[in-house]
């Protein structure tokens, strides 16, 4: 696939919400591009900053090399780095970052990724149970149906995909596992429509919310975004700006509840006559509510509906 074909399949969702909100269009400004993908962001964003340099980070190999051959022509302002975004204190560090303006999080797969049948991600393409954004990690979709334990199984499904009957199918993995190993995507989401209730009619295919709960295991991806948006604030300079664009209520909640916390002078219980953990907000909110994609976007990008964008400033 040459890079416009690339560039075509994965359009920037909220784009220009995040140009306007996260990045000055003037200033010697550094940012941190978490989710480069194959750089749509990263791209309007030198353009909306002649003077930006952007950190760019990927825990997938194949973005990464469609990225530094995007921005191969511009080392002086696009520096890439193979790593997890929950990584990008140290990066930063090693490139010698203390601080930064912007941070920009897009979280999720890219349609690249999800088009590829190989990667694993998709139910309506088959093949193999993969669905790493690292290929070089170990665990795999298949790993995870073919050896966790019923209760663990159980627990993927009700808390990252919130699917009714989480234990039903978890027990309908286990005992097939018994005559025949998990390979394929077909198989697994044959299984899934078979076993898993649909919550209305006219709802989409129940594989959607099974796949996406095992891709959320599988990249461990809450805890990633927990702990990346932690580290992100930890190293704006004051006035610089953290971006999550999320596609998922279970993503957005950590966001919203980070971005609370931190923007919260004391956290002590209400009863208490005084503050005894001296707690300090180091950030304010820059929208009360997550910025959502018009419906001009969303009739141009499906892929863009769910997505919800909130953004904080860091004000020590
Ligand atoms: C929605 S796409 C980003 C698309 C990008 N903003 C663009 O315009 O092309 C999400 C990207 O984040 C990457 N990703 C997801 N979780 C990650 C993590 N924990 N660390 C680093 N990259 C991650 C995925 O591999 C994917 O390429």
């Amino acid at each position: 696939m040459d890079q416009e074909q690339l560039n075509i399949r994965h359009t920037p969702v909220m784009l220009h919400e995040v140009l306007e909100h996260l990045i000055p269009a003037e200033g010697n400004i550094r940012v941190i591009d978490g989710t480069l993908g194959f750089g749509g962001h990263c791209e309007a964003i030198l353009k909306h900053n002649s003077a930006a340099i952007v950190l760019g980070l990927d825990r997938d190999s194949e973005a990464i090399e469609s990225s530094q051959h995007r921005f191969g022509m511009m080392e002086d302002r696009v520096i890439i780095h193979k790593a997890k975004f929950s990584e990008m204190s140290d990066v930063a560090y090693a490139i010698g970052w203390e601080k930064v303006d912007a941070i920009l999080l897009d979280i999720g797969v890219s349609s690249v990724q999800i088009d590829e049948g190989y990667r694993g991600f998709s139910f309506r393409k088959n093949g193999p149970l993969d669905m790493r954004m690292d290929a070089s990690q170990d665990t795999t979709a298949a790993k995870i149906l073919n050896r966790k334990s019923i209760e663990e199984l159980t627990a993927i499904f009700r808390n990252y995909g919130e699917i009714d009957g989480a234990m039903k199918l978890a027990r309908a993995i286990v005992s097939r596992r018994t005559t025949r190993s998990w390979a394929s995507t077909e198989e697994f989401s044959q299984l899934c429509e078979d076993v898993v209730p649909s919550p209305r009619r006219n709802a989409p295919p129940v594989s959607t919310l099974c796949f996406q709960a095992l891709r959320i295991a599988v990249n461990d991806e809450l805890i990633q975004l927990e702990k990346a948006v932690e580290k992100g604030i930890s190293i704006l300079n004051k006035g610089g700006r953290i971006g999550v664009i999320s596609y998922h209520s279970l993503e957005d909640r950590i966001v919203k509840n980070i971005f609370r916390r931190e923007s919260t002078d004391c956290l002590c219980s209400k009863k208490l006559p005084i503050c005894r953990c001296g707690h300090k907000a180091s950030i304010k909110l820059v929208t009360k509510k997550p910025l959502e994609p018009s419906q001009t976007e969303i009739i141009n990008n499906r892929r863009a509906a769910a997505a919800k964008f909130r953004i904080a400033e860091k004000i020590t």
